[in-house]
């Protein structure tokens, strides 16, 4: 991704939009969702329930590591993880608070948490996210459990796992990314003021 190069605050919110724009009608390969759909449905959910904004604008952006041109996107015949996960919190890690950037990161960790922790989670999952938690490395262990539950931000990232799943409804009308780039600017601001 040679244009991340020259990200900077300013710029990061009309790129993100851009990529959503240009980029979204991607299908969400296995889901009945574009990436687009699938990304504004769990923003769309976290503001209807009147989530903090760092968790819309965490929901909004989750997967947007799937669009990078080095890890590539995800497809049912893949037989290894791409890491969209990592690719994705490495974009927004400059701009954005942690919590934001964590929720993005850990967000296929926490899968395969409440998958280890919650008997009824894998039961909801969808094809494609089963298929993918195989590749991921199935369900936590017990150690890896006790790990992840020391993570700074884990209600958060456990809210944006389940706005993740969520956000599959084929044909569900939402709001465009114009609606949320407000919320998206003041995250970024709010980054910007803990420097
Ligand atoms: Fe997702």
């Amino acid at each position: 991704m040679t244009e991340t190069k020259a990200l900077t605050a300013e710029t990061i919110v009309p790129f993100l939009a851009e990529i959503f724009e240009r980029r979204g009608a991607t299908e969400y390969l296995g889901e009945r969702v574009t990436m687009a759909e699938h990304m504004l449905q769990g923003a769309h959910f976290a503001e209807h329930r009147g989530e903090p904004e760092e968790i819309v604008v965490a929901a909004l952006l989750h997967d947007i590591g799937h669009f990078s041109e080095e890890t590539g996107g995800f497809s049912m015949e893949d037989t290894e993880d791409r890491r969209h996960e990592e690719a994705g919190a490495r974009l927004l890690e400059p701009f954005f608070p942690a919590v934001v950037t964590d929720c993005v990161r850990h967000h296929v960790a926490a899968k395969r948490f409440l998958c280890a922790t919650e008997p009824d989670y894998y039961g909801g999952l969808s094809e494609a996210s089963v298929h993918s938690l195989k590749l991921q490395g199935g369900p936590m262990t017990a150690a890896e459990v006790e790990a992840f539950e020391r993570q700074p931000h884990l209600e958060a990232i456990l809210k944006v796992r389940r706005l993740d799943d969520e956000g599959k409804i084929a044909g569900m009308p939402t709001p465009p990314f114009a609606h949320f780039a407000p919320m998206v600017r003041r995250a970024v601001a709010a980054r910007g003021t803990r420097r």
